[in-house]
């Protein structure tokens, strides 16, 4: 056998101690599969003292995880720290500088700082790989980079944060609240103790802008993605969807039309015929439509050791083997500045809910809004006095053009009849 790929990993962490038990456990076979053995040879990470249930004795130790990219004999840098900025991006800038292939598993990084760090892959002719960084484990940046490469992709889209759809469908089953369901995976370890990134939206976020670049071929526009997370969802939006045949799901939708870009994450209702409706819990999954191979499902486990792990040494054995290209698919001056597109046009189906006072003349203030705005009502529902004595109204659109729905809101903004902010989601459409 060649000689081995030589492995300098920066964070122990959940994703960083899952690489080093996985090469010990597959490495005869990855050896096999990559042509050559896969060995860590240096490590870095805050506490080196710390247990964490791997032997690192036979790793070199090095304190400031920069210094990686100057190991001698490290081949390639794995950046397991996260963080789109400080020692993660020092890292990055470091190994791809001193002509280091380099892996990572930091969508937020990638994000913000992708082009300029494929930039740097190109010119030093290395490696930059990623696909932990999107749905963890599930291999959607190779499907789009390599096995969809021949298709124009007209979608992406997807369920790309699990605590989101683990809240989402706990709501469901069990008709809870979202406060209450979040504490409960807090307590349980599936949310952070500061969720804000996932419950927001950010972390879909990260990962959509990444997968929008690779499938339509566009400069990262992190900034440009349209984001709302699921805070506001609350377990009657959840029993309403079920009653008009939909499921309540965090999407992150692109898809591009001319110049122009379209980013959003945003609360979804998807119809029950579609497979995304039956995605549930911390899963993930990603659907991407192309010209020629048509609708394409990604499904599984979008997060934890041996998931992430999985996707972080698959890229090891590409490079491995000599196997990589662009880290967009295509190099980074083909790359296209798009804009973001105006929303106002697109046309679709949407839910709106409103909590109101209990009192005469409030659904035909609504309604006079709707029909002033253009919006065409396909049905509307109203649930009896809430506890604080309030009443829900549950509003179907037909198709219309998003810029009716918003100006119509509008004109309900500030009314007195409107018991708290009006809630607003699309309806997935075919
Ligand atoms: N966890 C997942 O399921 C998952 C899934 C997909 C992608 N990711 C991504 O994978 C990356 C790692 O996530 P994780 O969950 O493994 O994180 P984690 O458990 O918090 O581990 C982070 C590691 O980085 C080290 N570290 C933090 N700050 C450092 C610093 N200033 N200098 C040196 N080392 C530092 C920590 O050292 P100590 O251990 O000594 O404190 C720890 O070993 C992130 O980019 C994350 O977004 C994670």
């Amino acid at each position: 056998m060649t000689e081995p790929l030589r492995v300098a990993l920066a964070g122990l962490g959940t994703v960083g101690a899952g690489v080093v038990r996985l090469l010990e456990t597959n490495g005869e076979l990855i050896a096999r599969r990559a042509g050559r053995p896969i060995e860590v040879v240096a490590v870095s990470a805050r506490d080196r003292n710390k247990d964490r249930g791997i032997d690192i004795s036979r790793f070199d130790w090095i304190d400031d995880p920069a210094e990686l990219a100057r190991h001698a004999r490290a081949d390639v840098v794995v950046e397991l720290v996260g963080g789109s900025d400080g020692p993660a991006l020092a890292l990055a800038r470091a190994a791809l500088g001193a002509g280091k292939n380099f892996v990572t598993a930091n969508k937020a990084m990638i994000a913000h700082h992708g082009l300029e760090l494929a930039g740097a892959a190109e010119t030093a002719g290395v490696a930059l790989k990623y696909e932990a960084a999107v749905a963890g484990g599930i291999p959607v940046i190779k499907g789009l980079r390599e096995g969809a490469a021949a298709n124009v992709i007209s979608r992406v889209y997807g369920i790309l944060n699990g605590t989101c759809n683990f809240i989402l469908s706990k709501m469901e089953a069990e008709g809870r609240d979202f406060d209450d369901i979040l504490s409960e995976a807090q307590a349980l370890g599936y949310a952070e103790a500061d969720p804000g990134f996932d419950i927001d939206g950010v972390d879909a976020a990260h990962k959509l802008s990444i997968l929008a670049s690779l499938a339509f071929g566009a400069q990262p526009a992190f900034a440009d993605v349209a984001t709302t997370g699921v805070r506001h969802v609350i377990a009657a939006d959840i029993a309403e969807a079920a009653s008009l045949g939909y499921r309540v799901r965090l999407l992150g939708i692109a898809d591009a039309s001319g110049e122009k870009l379209f980013q959003r994450v945003h609360p979804y209702l998807v119809p029950l015929d579609h497979p995304l409706a039956h995605v549930t819990g911390s899963t993930n999954a990603v659907v991407a439509e192309g010209n020629y191979v048509g609708r394409l499902l990604f499904q599984g486990a979008g997060a934890g050791d041996g998931p992430t792990a999985s996707a972080v040494v698959a890229d090891l054995i590409d490079i491995a083997r000599g196997e990589f290209g662009p880290p967009y698919a295509m190099p980074v001056d083909s790359l296209a500045a798009m804009a973001p597109a105006d929303t106002g046009e697109r046309r679709g189906r949407d839910y709106l809910r409103f909590t109101v006072a209990d009192k005469v003349g409030v659904l035909a203030e609504i309604a006079a809004a709707m029909r002033d705005a253009g919006v065409s009502i396909e049905s509307l529902m109203q649930r009896g006095a809430m506890a604080d004595g309030s009443v829900l109204v549950a509003i179907v659109t037909h198709e219309g053009p998003e810029r009716c729905v918003a100006a119509a809101l509008e004109k309900l903004r500030g009314s007195p009849s409107l018991v708290g902010e009006p809630m607003w989601m699309h309806i997935l459409g075919s």
